[in-house]
């Protein structure tokens, strides 16, 4: 018995105390007197998480698309004691700490092109919302005060707070907040699994998906359309990566109308395609890069954006800020700990790890396939969807109650109980989607296959 683990007493008194005081994000509450267990993780080490029961998980959505170095590193957890010893809390608010600093060099080195700006925010959401004032303001400072709606993509989810709400292209997460922030408008996505046109050609899809994005611009007028925001690999839906192309392409239209492209990398940064910024795994400079999660593997909550430099420009040597900030943006403990982590993915070569790992996992996965429930496997580097249809060749979906029987009924928790981790996800069409924690290799890739063969073959016979 480790420290961690936990009596059979305590357990009983912590699922009471979850139950009536804890307000889990993003999930329905049982009932009171409702049978079900609240899952209570008390520790991890390495790939692997351990409920209060003493169960073991494979952690297949490194937390949330987090924890790149895996659980348990103690050299993150000590960079977090030193720095709260040291000096744990001062703001950004005019002053600066040297881990702030430190760490705003260093990813300016990591980032593509001229994004030499770092703004720390607390998270991703922030960091959405933030590049989203920043647009704003620019294009106020800069002679083109008319520029200030924003282009996404359908299903993208961006965050929780008004601006990255309206952001969000998932209709059923915005309606109890509507009215949300006017001025945001949604293209297709590069689902081409799911595409009415050009579905055996991609690069005739992505150059159909990213006239979307221009038609919008033409049909809005360029000026006033200040961004367009996309994740390099679309999370929500189930990993849609983008077609040959279609960056490039994107970055072509934002220049033509002079419209900031902002990559999302709230997932895709820090090693989970196999480079440090998504953009650089398909080729493209942003104007603005968002992040957050991979950049502490989770060890601290930090968030920020990096911008280019002629986006800082009317913000130096002036009078003018950028009337924007955040009491725990860039706090000391976050930013010594994403120190700490990058030395880390320097000295194990994690995104090397990734990058010769990636075609394995892809084909561990695409394994699959055999099964009719599987109707695509998609994604990149160590992040990917797994589409669950009624029929493979017809691609034919489940309706709303199907998808509420097989996915909240049975597969989330039959997945846990088999002993992975990972998240069935019904925003689009229903995808289980997987993104392990960067040190994983062919034993876990194998332990995923064969946990989620069993419980999706398990899942068929019950339809
Ligand atoms: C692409 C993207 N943007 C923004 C966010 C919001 O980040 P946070 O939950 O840190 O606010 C997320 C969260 O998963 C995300 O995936």
């Amino acid at each position: 018995m480790t420290e961690s683990d936990v009596t059979s007493q305590q357990h009983d008194a912590m699922q009471r105390a979850a139950r009536d005081h804890l307000w889990m994000h993003f999930a329905r509450h049982p009932a009171s007197g409702d049978g079900g267990e609240i899952p209570v993780i008390v520790r991890g080490e390495g790939p692997y998480v351990y409920d209060s029961a003493g169960r073991r998980y494979l952690d297949g959505l490194a937390g949330l698309f987090t924890v790149q170095a895996g659980h348990g590193r103690e050299e993150l957890a000590q960079a977090a004691a030193k720095q709260a010893a040291e000096l744990a809390y001062f703001p950004i608010w005019s002053y600066a700490h040297p881990k702030a600093v430190e760490l705003a060099e260093r990813l300016a080195a990591l980032a593509p092109g001229d994004l030499n700006r770092v703004f720390f925010t607390t998270g991703g959401g922030d960091a959405v919302e933030s590049a989203w004032k920043l647009a704003k303001h620019y294009f106020k400072l800069t002679g083109k005060p008319a520029k200030h709606k924003v282009i996404s993509r359908a299903v993208a989810y961006h965050g929780t707070p008004h601006g990255a709400l309206s952001i969000t292209g998932l209709p059923g997460l915005k309606a109890p907040y509507e009215p949300l922030v006017p001025s945001g408008f949604r293209v297709p996505n590069t689902n081409i699994y799911r595409a009415a046109e050009h579905r055996d050609d991609p690069e005739a899809f992505g150059r159909w998906a990213a006239d979307r994005i221009e038609e919008v611009i033409e049909f809005e007028g360029a000026d006033t359309v200040a961004a367009v925001f996309l994740e390099p690999v679309q999370n929500a839906g189930g990993c849609f990566p983008p077609p040959p192309g279609y960056f490039e392409r994107v970055r072509e239209i934002c220049d033509r109308h002079d419209v900031l492209l902002v990559s999302d990398e709230v997932i895709c940064a820090f090693g989970r395609l196999g480079t440090m910024f998504g953009a650089q795994r398909f080729g493209y400079t942003p104007d603005i890069i968002t992040f957050a999660k991979g950049v502490t593997s989770g060890y601290a909550p930090l968030g920020g954006m990096l911008v280019a430099d002629r986006l800082f420009e009317p913000f130096r040597g002036g009078t003018e800020m950028f009337a924007h900030g955040y009491t725990f943006g860039g706090h000391p403990v976050s930013a010594a700990v994403a120190l700490a982590n990058l030395d880390l993915f320097e000295r194990e070569d994690l995104t090397g790890h990734v990058l010769r790992n990636r075609d394995a996992f892809r084909s561990t996965l695409e394994r699959l396939r055999d099964l009719p429930i599987v109707g695509d496997v998609r994604g990149d580097g160590y992040f990917y969807g797994i589409e669950l249809v009624k029929d493979q060749a017809t691609r034919e979906t489940f309706d709303d109650q199907e998808s509420e029987r097989l996915l909240r009924g049975f597969l989330d928790k039959a997945l846990y109980e088999a002993g992975l981790y990972c998240r069935a996800d019904d925003r689009g069409d229903p995808v289980v989607q997987l993104a392990p924690p960067l040190i994983c290799d062919q034993g876990h890739f194998e332990e995923i296959e064969q946990i989620l063969r069993s419980v999706l073959q398990e899942a068929w016979t019950r339809l």
